[in-house]
């Protein structure tokens, strides 16, 4: 067969504004895409087998036979089961795949909380539709990517990260309620919301702790079982149906009553937010409501670390607007919304912070909300 030019695809990692683990609890998120990037570079190669290449791996390439991925899950390294798991997912849905080319580079920093993995499974998922199945539309493309992810590559997230690699667009926040875009038929389930700090003199710095979280560690798996056993003694489908903390005076056990209340304050959080942005106000004023969702994550839920504590404090006390822990906890970024003008102030102060701490020196970048996942002509 002859071969076509190999095509490029791109897909960002995201930080969330303001939504935390809310996402599998039927609740809203509020991310923006970051300019960071995971690039695939594909092309049909006709064969039957996917090749899979990395170029922060460059001595691991994997070489699989279409028929077989499901069968090979547990013998391919780890890394690549993201990329194979998308592949694999295409064809469990019927899509013919006649063998794919693959081949990797990322830019989001891993186990950042930034969601570098989504980044990978939708930069693959966009370039196989593009290359095999272009009727598949953007929801399923998402239900795709997060299948590979939960089912291939063992990491139980919610819908947050490949959602906002796929439907996020520059200059926006994208609102999204989890529950009403599992619904097909519910076109109104996500909302572009504009975040222009620029124009407000701000901007969202970044603090990456360097100290890697894992999802497909324990934690992530335990709360979420800890809010599935809220809700069942609530009798609700999903914490998503509380609306006040007042109704979960009645579960009984004080770790699930508090790891409810995160998830009920939290997105009554996003949604004033996404309605303060929405309305155009000074993005200054959501800085009290990122400080408190912070504390929620850290005192409630429990997911947060010492040194996501001391960055996120040092970040308030040399003058951010608010601060908080992004993504699934356990280690990870904070996010700083900052004047302009202190930014690099706040940066230095949270490294001072650090290293009096004794912690690695940490990585910080400002962040602009960037495009989701296309092809690069
Ligand atoms: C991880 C998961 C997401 C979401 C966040 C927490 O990033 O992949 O689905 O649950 O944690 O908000």
């Amino acid at each position: 067969m002859k071969r076509g030019p190999v095509q490029k695809w791109v897909a960002p990692g995201r930080v969330n504004i303001i939504g935390e683990h809310t996402d599998y609890n039927d609740g809203f998120v509020l991310p923006i895409a970051l300019p960071l990037v995971v690039e695939c570079f594909a092309v049909v190669n006709g064969s039957g087998q996917v090749r899979v290449g990395s170029r922060q791996r460059p001595r691991e390439p994997v070489l699989v036979a279409v028929g077989a991925l499901a069968a090979e899950r547990d013998r391919v390294p780890a890394w690549s089961r993201y990329p194979l798991g998308v592949v694999s997912e295409f064809v469990r849905r019927g899509h013919r795949i006649a063998g794919v080319d693959i081949e990797l580079d990322g830019a989001v920093p891993i186990g950042a909380g930034l969601s570098s993995s989504a980044a990978l499974s939708c930069a693959v998922a966009v370039a196989l539709r593009d290359l095999f199945a272009p009727m598949v539309v953007d929801r399923e493309l998402i239900d795709i990517a997060h299948a590979a992810e939960n089912d291939y590559a063992g990491a139980p997230t919610g819908l947050l990260d490949q959602s906002a690699a796929i439907l996020c667009t520059a200059g926006h926040a994208l609102f999204l309620d989890v529950r009403r875009c599992t619904d097909p038929d519910d076109d109104g389930a996500h909302e572009q919301i504009p975040f222009d700090l620029d124009r407000f003199g701000l901007e969202l710095l970044v603090i990456d702790t360097g100290q890697a979280h894992e999802l497909v560690d324990g934690g992530y798996a335990a709360r979420r079982a800890q809010c599935d056993a809220a809700a069942a003694e609530l009798g609700v489908p999903a914490l998503r149906d509380v609306e006040t903390v007042d109704a979960l005076e009645r579960i009984a056990d004080p770790v699930l009553r508090r790891r409810a209340r995160h998830v009920v304050t939290e997105n009554s959080r996003v949604l004033t937010v996404a309605e303060k942005l929405r309305n155009g106000v000074d993005p200054r004023s959501i800085g009290p409501i990122l400080n408190a969702g912070h504390a929620s994550l850290r005192d409630d839920f429990e997911v947060s670390t010492p040194a996501l504590d001391v960055a996120a404090a040092a970040a308030v006390e040399a003058g951010a607007h608010g601060a908080r822990m992004v993504g699934g906890g356990f280690g990870g970024s904070v996010i700083a919304l900052v004047d302009c003008e202190r930014t690099a102030a706040v940066a230095d102060a949270v490294r001072n912070r650090f290293a009096r701490a004794g912690f690695a020196d940490p990585r910080t970048f400002v962040v602009v909300p960037g495009a989701g996942a296309h092809r690069v002509d």
